[in-house]
């Protein structure tokens, strides 16, 4: 079912009050990505254009309940959301008060207001609807644009849906878009390349994803584990003895659905985790007693980029290897490479999502030649779990009620 979408709306002299994620990384009071910024930016641009007054609601980091701790102000965002809306933002330092709506009905066509970070409020995080009551008051029409923020049913993502008319963003249909085409209507073969530290925090994306997909090439500590599972050795390498069960869980939904699971068949090991520490290759069953694998080895990657040869879509979540440490970003950055090239020939979708993973194509110089990249991190792990962002469930809800 399509979402109602804002830019079908007609938006001249209505104030739009639009959550947004404008949690981005900051250092020293500056933003070190503007990314979500700016991709936000480009959705709210037409609507300025149109005539929209902007009421822009955020999240900005987790503040402690209901603490107004200054470092987490938004207000240190308005330069660069100013840059890219193109038009200077103003300031409301709070976000549900009289003062609030009085600066929200000042706005003129075109302009827009930024309201202090929603988590100073108890009321947010709590989904309260009197909370969410009085964030209505600030605008005519309420938009949701922040996919990254729809797994979280906080009162601007859950309950004010019900209390104005409630359309999709621009950003957030986007998304949609793109991660539906790879997960739920996936060009064939599809493979997702699922790596990160632990088994036991993906377990519910991988049982999604071998259900629904012809390929999981798993790597990362994760694929450890699934070593462990068969026997092999682990020196000092990190795995999780406890998960063997789940491991088997995996393998066996695995067969059912004819879903080819791939792990390293060879690694790369050091003794000491560090970068540019003494390494070698040796087979993904025999790490020294001494050793720790850090990365997936050459004929690994090889065989891994065979498999991306043979697909149409390419879903990636999670690095491969210690990517953050070279030389142990290689199989990370080999395959990164291999799936921008595939999708730069136009012979594969691929679409990636989740902090770390942007941060490693970022690394790998790739992420532009991808044919999405997800701006969300929590919430793409939990759409590749299968689940119902709340979120979008309120959206939907709102639009039923309509
Ligand atoms: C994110 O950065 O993934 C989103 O902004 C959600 O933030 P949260 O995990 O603090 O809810
Ligand atoms: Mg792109």
């Amino acid at each position: 079912m399509a979402l109602p979408s804002i830019l079908q709306a007609d938006v001249r002299g209505k104030r739009v009050l639009v959550r947004a994620d404008l949690n981005v990384p900051v250092e020293n009071g500056r933003v070190t990505d503007t990314t979500r910024i700016d991709r936000f930016a480009a959705g709210m641009r037409p609507l300025l254009a149109r005539g929209a007054r902007l009421v822009i609601l955020t999240h900005f980091g987790r503040p402690k309940r209901g603490e107004m701790n200054p470092a987490y102000s938004v207000d240190k965002l308005r330069p660069a959301l100013s840059r890219a809306l193109g038009v200077e933002v103003r300031f409301s330092d709070v976000c549900a008060d009289n003062s609030a709506v009085i600066l929200s009905n000042a706005l003129r066509d075109g302009e827009a207001l930024l309201c202090e970070n929603l988590r100073y409020n108890e009321g947010e995080t709590d989904n309260d609807p009197a909370f969410a009551a009085e964030l209505a008051k600030l605008g005519d029409i309420y938009v949701n644009d922040a996919f990254s923020c729809a797994h979280r049913a906080h009162a601007s993502t859950d309950a004010l849906a019900r209390l104005l008319p409630a359309y999709a963003g621009p950003l957030l249909i986007e998304e949609i878009d793109a991660l539906s085409a790879a997960l739920e209507a996936p060009q064939k073969p599809a493979v997702a390349i699922v790596g990160g530290a632990k088994v036991s925090s993906k377990i519910a994306v991988l049982k999604n994803l071998v259900r629904k997909l012809d390929h999981v090439i798993i790597g990362g500590g994760m694929a450890n584990t699934f070593l462990f599972a068969s026997g092999a050795a682990m020196g000092r390498s990190l795995h999780e003895a406890d998960q063997v069960g789940t491991v088997r869980e995996i393998e066996a939904l695995a067969r059912v659905h004819g879903c080819c699971l791939h792990l390293p068949r060879d690694v790369v090991v050091a003794r000491e985790f560090n970068a540019h520490a003494a390494h070698e290759v040796v087979p993904a069953d025999a790490c020294p007693q001494d050793a720790m694998i850090l990365d997936a080895g050459p004929e690994a990657v090889a065989e891994f980029a065979a498999v991306l040869e043979d697909c149409r879509t390419i879903l990636w979540n999670g690095p491969l290897g210690a990517f953050e440490m070279q030389p142990f970003d290689a199989a990370t950055v080999a395959l990164a490479q291999k799936a921008a090239e595939l999708t730069r020939a136009g012979r594969a979708v691929s679409v990636a999502g989740g902090g770390d993973t942007v941060a490693a194509l970022n690394a790998a110089g790739v992420a532009q030649d991808f044919t999405y990249v997800s701006t969300a991190g929590g919430a793409f792990l939990e759409w590749l779990e299968g689940r119902e962002l709340p979120g979008i469930a309120a959206l939907h809800a709102a639009e039923c009620a309509a």
